[in-house]
C-alpha cells in the first residue's frame, strides 16, 4: 500500500499566542407540484530574505516510513460572538415544506420525488476498514402524498442485501424490488413497490471497496501514522455509493445514525458530533435540519476535539488539532459577522474537520462540521478565505440549495460573494479586494480554457448527459460572484443586502432553479425598471463569457506588487525588489505575473532570494511549481513529485498535471509519478486525473 502520506506532518504545540492577527491575515407563476402537506509562517525566513510561505520540509520524523524527505505544513512562528439559534422547530425545513417544480427534473438522479418523496432517514452503518466497506441499512421515512406505486432511489456501487417495507403496523419482506441496468456516473435506480399505506422502507446494503464517495486510508496515509482513516465526500452525485438515496438536492431529509466502529477511533458526520471517543466504539448522531443528500458525510479516524469558541471547535488528528486550532481562532468572528449581513446561523454548531491530505477539495460544506484539507494549515492564518467559504454555504448552499447541478452557480456564485463581504468585515476592504482580484484571473483563466464561446461559460449550465462534476468550473464561482457584484453596486449595498436578507429567508430549507432565482428577482429587487435595465441578466446568465460591465477591481498592494514584478523584468536582481510585508495573496499575485518563460538563471534568481521551493504554503508552492514545469527548472523536481505524491487537493494537482503533459518528457515523468500516487488519491481526484492523462 502507498505511504507516501506518512511524511505529512504538523508539529506540536506549543504555538505562541497571538496578540494581533499576523496581517490583515419564484413567483414565475409555474405549476409547482407540492410534496406531502404542502409541500509560518513565518514569512520564512530563508537566506536572510523573506520567504513567502511556511512550507518546511523536514526529514523522517518519528513515525516516517517510506519516503526520505517531505513536505509538512510547518508554522514555526506565528504573530500573530452571539449564541447561535439552534435552527430547530419550525424552521428546520421538514421535507414536507420541500417543493418541486413539475417542469425541474434533476437529470442526475433516477429519483422521482414528485411522485415519492423521502423526508427522514435512520441509517446504522458498520465500518468494516479490513474489508474497506460500510455494511448498512438505510430506512427511509416517506412523505406524506405519494402518488405513485413505486420509492424510486439512487444507488452506485452498492450491493442490496434486503428490502422491507413498513405498511401501517406490519412490517413486510420486499421480493420484487429491482435494480436498473448500470449508468456510467448515474449509477443504476433501486424500485421498490410501494402501497398507499407505506409509511417507510428499510434496506439493507454493502457498500463497495471502490465506491467513489468513500476513502480508506492505511495508518501510512494518516499524520499519526498508526490508525486507518476513512471519509466521504458526497457532492455531487456520489452519495449513492455509499447510502441508497434520493440522490438530487430538490429533496431535503433529517436524519439519525448510529455508526459502529472499533474503540480506538471516533466517527462524525454532518450532524451533532460527539466530543469525545466512545469506549464501546459505537456513535449516535441526530440530524435535526433537513439536508439534501449531498451533504450527508461521515469520517472515522483516530481524532481529538478541540474547541476554539461557544459554538466553534476542531476535529482532527491529534498531530494537527492544535496547529488547527490556532489557525482557525477566528471563525467565530466570521460567523458573528455573517450573522449581521445575512441572518441567524441556523446550523447549532459550525465545526471544522481537518482530514488528511489526500482530500480532493480545499474544503466541503458538510452543515454543523465543514471538511477541510490541512493544506490551509499555513501557519499564518493566510488562507483562511476557505473558512469564510465554507461557513458562507450555511447560507447560500446548505439553507438555499440549488435545485440541479445545472444550477450549481447559485450555490457557489452566492457563496463567493458572501465569503469575500465576510472577508471585507473581518480584514478589510484591501484584503477582500485582493481576493476578488485573485478570482477575477482565475475566471479570465477559465474563460479561455473552455472558450470564450463555450456554452459552460453560461452560469445557468447544461449537463444532461454529463458528469456533474464536468460543469463545477470557476465560471459558477467567479462570474457568479461578479454578476452578484454588478447587481449590488446597481442597487447599492443596503438594498442588496437587504434583498439578500429575504432571498435566504423566503427560501430556507428549500431548492429552487436558476429560473426560479431570475423570477425572483425580477419581482422584488428588479421590478424598479431603471435598476433591471442596468443589469442584463440574460447577457450574464443564459450567454458566454464575460461581460464588459463586470466591476473592474483595484488593488493598490497589487499595484505595488506589478511594481516589482516590472522591476525584476527590467533587470533588478530579484533580492533587491522592495516585498517586504508581502501577505500570501501579494506573492499569488507576484507568482502569476511572472514572464510564462524565463530561463534557469531567473528561476534560480526568483528561488534563492524568497525560497518558493521551500514554500510551505501550499498556494504559493502550488503557483511556483507551475513555473517550474513550464521552464523546465530541475533543481525544484524533487519538490515538485513530493508535492505531488503527499497531497491529493485536485485544485493543485490538475494544473500541475495538465502542464507535464504539454510536452513528451512531461508527460512520461507525470505518468510514472502518477502511477505511484494514484493509490493514495480519493477517487475523485482519480477520476480527473485518469482525464488528463490517459
Ligand atoms: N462545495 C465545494 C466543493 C465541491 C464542489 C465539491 C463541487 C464537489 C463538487 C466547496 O464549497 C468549495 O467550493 N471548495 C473550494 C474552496 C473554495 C474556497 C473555493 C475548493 O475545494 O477548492
Ligand atoms: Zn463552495
Amino acid at each position: 500500500m502507498n505511504r507516501q502520506y506518512s511524511s505529512f506532518r504538523i508539529p506540536s504545540p506549543p504555538w505562541p499566542p497571538s496578540p494581533t492577527r499576523s496581517h490583515p491575515p419564484g413567483e414565475g407563476g409555474r405549476r409547482r407540484v407540492l410534496l406531502a402537506d404542502s409541500v509560518s509562517m513565518t514569512e520564512g525566513v530563508g537566506g536572510g530574505a523573506p520567504l513567502p510561505g511556511g512550507w518546511e520540509r523536514v526529514g523522517e520524523g518519528t513515525g516516517v516510513r517510506g519516503f526520505g524527505l517531505f513536505l509538512v505544513l510547518v508554522a514555526l512562528v506565528c504573530w500573530g460572538c452571539p449564541a447561535a439559534d439552534d435552527g430547530g422547530g419550525t424552521e428546520s425545513g421538514s421535507a414536507s415544506e420541500v417543493a418541486v417544480e413539475e417542469s425541474t427534473k434533476d437529470v442526475h438522479s433516477y429519483a422521482r420525488p414528485d411522485q415519492a418523496a423521502v423526508e427522514h432517514l435512520d441509517l446504522a452503518l458498520e465500518v468494516d476498514f479490513e474489508r474497506k466497506i460500510l455494511v448498512g441499512r438505510a430506512s427511509w421515512q416517506l412523505a406524506e402524498g405519494a402518488t405513485a406505486d413505486q420509492l424510486i432511489l439512487d444507488t452506485r456501487d452498492l450491493d442490496i442485501d434486503r428490502v422491507t417495507r413498513e405498511d401501517g403496523d406490519s412490517e413486510l419482506e420486499v421480493q420484487d424490488f429491482t435494480l436498473s441496468d448500470e449508468e456510467p456516473f448515474l449509477g443504476r435506480s433501486l424500485t421498490i413497490p410501494i402501497t398507499p399505506s407505506t409509511t417507510a422502507v428499510h434496506v439493507e446494503y454493502r457498500s463497495r471497496p471502490e465506491a467513489a464517495a468513500v476513502q480508506w486510508l492505511e495508518p501510512e496515509q494518516t499524520a499519526g501514522g498508526r490508525h486507518p482513516f476513512l471519509f466521504t465526500q458526497s457532492q455531487a452525485i456520489l452519495a449513492r455509493t455509499w447510502v441508497p438515496c434520493q440522490d438530487t438536492p430538490a429533496v431535503r431529509f433529517t436524519y439519525d445514525a448510529t455508526v459502529e466502529t472499533s474503540p480506538e477511533l471516533m466517527a462524525v458526520m454532518s450532524a451533532e458530533n460527539p466530543t469525545e471517543k466512545a469506549a464501546d466504539g459505537v456513535y449516535q448522531f441526530r440530524m435535526p435540519q433537513a439536508i439534501p443528500s449531498y451533504l450527508l458525510a461521515l469520517a472515522v479516524g483516530d481524532l481529538e476535539f478541540r474547541s476554539m469558541g461557544p459554538q466553534t471547535g476542531v476535529y482532527a488528528e491529534p498531530a494537527v488539532v492544535e496547529p488547527a486550532a490556532w489557525e482557525f481562532a477566528e471563525t467565530e468572528e466570521m460567523i458573528t459577522a455573517t450573522e449581521k449581513l445575512y441572518g441567524p446561523y441556523r446550523w447549532g454548531r459550525f465545526d471544522i474537520l481537518v482530514l488528511p491530505p489526500s482530500f480532493p477539495f480545499g474544503g466541503m460544506e458538510n452543515p454543523r462540521l465543514t471538511f477541510a484539507t490541512p493544506t490551509i494549515l499555513a501557519g499564518d492564518r493566510s488562507l483562511v478565505a476557505l473558512v469564510a467559504h465554507e461557513l458562507a454555504h450555511s447560507w447560500s448552499g446548505n439553507l438555499v440549495t440549488n435545485a440541479t447541478w445545472d444550477d450549481f452557480w447559485l450555490n457557489e456564485g452566492f457563496t463567493v460573494y458572501l465569503e469575500r463581504r465576510i472577508m471585507e468585515e473581518v480584514y478589510g476592504r484591501p484584503y477582500s479586494e485582493m481576493l476578488a482580484l485573485l478570482g477575477r484571473q482565475d475566471l479570465d483563466a477559465d474563460v479561455e480554457d473552455l472558450g470564450p464561446e463555450s456554452a459552460d461559460t453560461h452560469l445557468a449550465l447544461d449537463l444532461a448527459g454529463r458528469d456533474p462534476d464536468d460543469g463545477m468550473t470557476d465560471i459558477a464561482y467567479e462570474k457568479g460572484y461578479f454578476l452578484l457584484r454588478r447587481i449590488e453596486e446597481a442597487a447599492g449595498r443596503e438594498r442588496f443586502d437587504a434583498f439578500l436578507r429575504e432571498y435566504f429567508d423566503r427560501y430556507a430549507f428549500r431548492s429552487l432553479t436558476t429560473a426560479e432565482f431570475v423570477d425572483h428577482l425580477r419581482s422584488t429587487l428588479f421590478s424598479d425598471a431603471a435598476l433591471a435595465g442596468e443589469v442584463d441578466l440574460d447577457r450574464w446568465i443564459y450567454q458566454p463569457g464575460v461581460p464588459s460591465t463586470a466591476s473592474a477591481i483595484e488593488s493598490e498592494a497589487f499595484d505595488r506588487v506589478d511594481a516589482q514584478i516590472g522591476a525584476w523584468t527590467g533587470g533588478t536582481a530579484a533580492a533587491g525588489l522592495a516585498t517586504e510585508g508581502w501577505t500570501t495573496h501579494e506573492w499569488l499575485h507576484f507568482l502569476r505575473g511572472l514572464p510564462g518563460e524565463m530561463d534557469t538563471d531567473q528561476l534560480a534568481d526568483l528561488d534563492s532570494a524568497f525560497a518558493f521551493t521551500d514554500s510551505g504554503n501550499s498556494e504559493i508552492l502550488a503557483a511556483w511549481l507551475e513555473h517550474v514545469i513550464t521552464n523546465g527548472y530541475r533543481p525544484a523536481y524533487p519538490t515538485l513529485e513530493r508535492f505531488l505524491t503527499s497531497i491529493g487537493r485536485r485544485k493543485f494537482l490538475s494544473p500541475l498535471y495538465r502542464k507535464l503533459a504539454a510536452t513528451e518528457e512531461g508527460l512520461a515523468m507525470a505518468r510514472e509519478i502518477y502511477a505511484r500516487a494514484r493509490p493514495s488519491y480519493h477517487p475523485v481526484a482519480v477520476a480527473t486525473m485518469d482525464g488528463i492523462l490517459q
